[in-house]
């Protein structure tokens, strides 16, 4: 659902009560939802499933849950229990399949340093899977889209164009080693990322996942009453994805984005692939953050010690103004 049409739904429900331990809640447009336990304690719930977007179970697994757990990332907070949530036509497919993306999925929750304490699964004609995730932040250290500051330095932790990757391999036109990496990078945590984009060196923080980079960056200047610049490079964007792109292989929800964002970026000569790709729904992709301009030399070490964060690039800044974003 494109992220006009989600908002017309939200905006239908009545609201709801809210108490004062609700730090985040249904009305926010932030990555997950926020409830206050004590002074030094606050739980962060999300949840995200979805169809197969591989062929492998466990790959499909692995990245489905680094996907999930990606909301609490993005929001500062430590993943600490996970449940997973399963449609499955146990007629269709045989049930082995069902257990492989069940292993991936709970590697990676191990990996995360969370457990996984249940889950539930339904009979669907399409499989399904993803997790419900809780973690663990303190309630002054939350990160939020909000806040970003002119001057803010922004880093993206993961390159774009896995949407139109993965519809590129649907169709048989992505070469393995291609295929092998858009892969890797789905199913990497955005666990490295978050460790050093932590509450100190950042104003503002989000994940790129289905409104893509430009819908994500949108929100975050909008929520904060800013605007961005972005200088586009060719490190933006996953090996194989520009060629597809501009062969026109790009999917309906890219199209969606790209389209609800005309009005608000400043396109300058971009190529029509390029504002594809810069509006490509992704999923399970990295962290997007506003880093305070002081941090950013230590952020920058930091980043390029780490090997679990191998691609993490500055892709422009906060500007004052009007929430729009110009594109160079
Ligand atoms: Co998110
Ligand atoms: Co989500």
């Amino acid at each position: 659902m494109g992220p006009e049409a989600l908002k017309k739904v939200l905006s239908h429900l009545p609201p709801s009560r809210l108490r004062k331990e609700v730090l985040v809640g249904l009305g926010a447009i932030d990555d997950a939802g926020v409830y206050q336990l004590n002074d030094e304690q606050a739980i962060v719930q999300t949840i995200d499933f979805f169809t197969p977007i591989v062929d492998d179970g466990r790959e499909f697994g692995r990245i489905a849950a680094a996907n999930a757990l990606s909301d609490l990332y993005a929001m500062g907070a430590q993943p600490l229990t996970a449940l997973n949530v399963v449609g499955f036509p146990s007629e269709k497919i045989a049930l082995e399949i069902l257990g492989e993306i069940l292993q991936g999925g709970q590697e990676k929750v191990e990996e995360a340093g969370a457990v996984l304490i249940g889950g539930h699964t339904v009979d669907d004609e399409e499989p399904k899977y993803g997790l419900a995730v809780t973690g663990l932040v303190h309630p002054q250290r939350i990160i939020k889209k909000t806040g970003a500051r002119p001057g803010d330095v922004l880093v993206i932790t993961k390159p774009i164009g896995a949407g139109i990757l993965t519809t590129g391999i649907k169709g048989g036109l992505v070469e393995e080693n291609n295929i092998k990496n858009v892969i890797k990078i789905m199913a990497t945590l955005n666990k490295g990322g978050a460790r050093i984009l932590n509450f100190d060196v950042v104003d503002a923080m989000t994940d790129i996942t289905g409104f893509g980079l430009m819908g994500h960056l949108f929100e975050m200047i909008e929520a904060s009453g800013v605007g961005a610049r972005l200088r586009v490079t060719p490190q933006y964007f996953i090996p194989g994805s520009e060629k597809l792109a501009e062969k026109g292989v790009v999917p309906g929800g890219t199209l969606r984005n790209a389209k609800y964002l005309e009005s608000h970026v400043d396109w300058k000569d971009t190529p029509r692939h390029r504002k594809f790709l810069l509006c490509d729904a992704m999923t399970s992709g990295g962290l997007l953050a506003a880093v305070k301009p002081e941090k950013l030399d230590s952020v920058l070490v930091e980043l390029k010690k780490d090997k679990e964060v191998p691609d993490s690039i500055i892709i422009g800044e906060i500007i004052s103004g009007e929430p729009r974003i110009e594109v160079n």
